[in-house]
């Protein structure tokens, strides 16, 4: 424990070391501090054993997000499955799907091309991770809200709910404290702003689909109107989000920068198979899917900087896992997503190399190879629905 909290800005490299040393699981005992055993573990029948059984969020996980109050995504086992067949509707709508092209090409064309644009003609150097935050933050929160928070324009206003969420976000990390600063935040409060112009509002989104199902008579979805439950939700999406695709925005560039060869293929990928727009930066979605390469790029970006770098989970009861660890209720699991990436048993001796190549079916290079989610857990298992082929779309 004292070289984790020494080696806190290598903490995943550090974990994959020792993880590799101890045939992917280790056991922390930590009863003299915590009363806690937390369970380390990238041994993919384990994954697939937590993923599939009785295992839960639990309450430290709900500690550490209290801050999302009565959000699904922190409840246990039984109130999480409602919860989810309810969002599960949303993700299947039609207008769901039809929107999304719409808030991409919207936030491009008012945020990322004019900041691109602009720092291009001034010569600027400029923070990708804050710009892809910025980008990831609006679309999620027109997906959300319906509303355009505007935080990637040029000169990067003050957006005080993207610091709030960087303040909150690192309280996580260190779980020490939760800042309380979203709803004070004076960006946050779309929730009543949507309850004023419901009637009026045309487009497709989250709080909007929470409302009219409302408007149904039943007990259950009368609670999805009130307000404590939507902003707890919509800050959930905004987290899920803005953080994941932020992150794996700035890693591919980064991966890019640094492997000038997969540049080039990129390019050439882009050139041949898309036919120029009228205007250069808007393709359509259905083109994109074709991109191949980039989709490995992107993927393999995500085998080595998965953007929720360790999933928790906590046992229902005593257990034993497939290695032979036994388990109870206290021991807290941590699933390794950062080391199952950098596993040669898993992707061979190069997986410390950046190859979107290895993503490429075999059978004329057509399409991206599905890995299963207890060898690649970078999505959990929670995107079944917006996963696979859709999630490029969704970001
Ligand atoms: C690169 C992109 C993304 C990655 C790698 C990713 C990964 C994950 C992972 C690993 C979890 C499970 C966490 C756990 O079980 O503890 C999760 C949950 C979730 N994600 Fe994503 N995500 C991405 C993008 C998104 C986007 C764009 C949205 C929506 C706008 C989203 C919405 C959600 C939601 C709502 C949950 C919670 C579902 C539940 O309650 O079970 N994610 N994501």
């Amino acid at each position: 424990m004292p070289t984790v909290y020494l080696k806190s800005h290598e903490l995943y490299d550090k974990m994959t070391q020792v993880l590799a040393e101890n045939k992917g699981t280790i056991l922390l005992k930590t009863s003299w501090f915590t009363n806690l055993d937390t369970l380390v573990t990238s041994d993919p029948t384990n994954v697939q054993h937590v993923m599939s059984s009785n295992y839960q969020r639990g309450s430290e996980f709900r500690k550490a997000f209290d801050f999302l109050g009565d959000a699904a995504f922190i409840k246990d086992l039984h109130e999480w499955r409602e919860e989810k067949k309810f969002t599960h509707a949303f993700y299947k709508e039609n207008q769901f799907h039809n929107s999304t092209p719409k808030i991409i090409h919207h936030t491009l064309e008012k945020g990322l091309i004019p900041v691109l644009d602009h720092s291009l003609h001034q010569n600027q150097v400029i923070n990708l991770q804050n710009l892809f935050n910025r980008y990831m933050l609006d679309a999620t929160c027109l997906l959300a809200t319906g509303f355009d928070l505007g935080s990637l324009r040029v000169g990067f206003p003050k957006a005080p709910l993207l610091d709030a969420m960087d303040d909150m976000a690192e309280a996580v990390f260190f779980d020490i404290f939760c800042l309380k600063e979203f709803g004070g935040c004076k960006d946050g409060d779309y929730v009543s702003k949507k309850y004023e112009n419901q009637e009026t509002c045309e487009d497709f989104d989250v709080l909007r689909f929470y409302l009219s199902e409302a408007a149904g008579d039943s007990k259950k979805s009368i609670k999805h109107a009130e307000k404590t439950f939507l902003v707890a939700n919509i800050t959930t999406l905004l987290f899920a989000g803005r953080d994941t695709s932020g992150a794996l925005l700035t890693w591919l560039f980064y991966l890019i920068s640094t492997n000038p060869l997969v540049e080039n293929k990129i390019l050439e990928e882009i050139r041949q198979i898309i036919s120029p727009p009228k205007h250069y930066i808007f393709y359509k979605a259905e083109e994109l899917s074709k991109l191949v390469y980039l989709q490995s790029a992107l993927t393999e970006s995500l085998r080595l900087f998965p953007p929720v770098p360790v999933i928790i989970r906590d046992p229902i009861r005593e257990d034993v896992l497939p290695s032979g660890h036994k388990v109870d209720q206290k021991t807290k699991i941590i699933l390794c997503t950062y080391a199952m990436g950098r596993m040669p048993e898993i992707w061979g001796e190069d997986c410390g190399e950046f190859k979107p190549e290895r993503w490429i079916s075999g059978k004329g290079s057509s399409g991206v190879k599905h890995v299963a989610s207890n060898s690649f857990l970078a999505f959990g298992r929670v995107h079944g629905l917006v996963r696979a082929e859709k999630w490029l779309l969704l970001e």
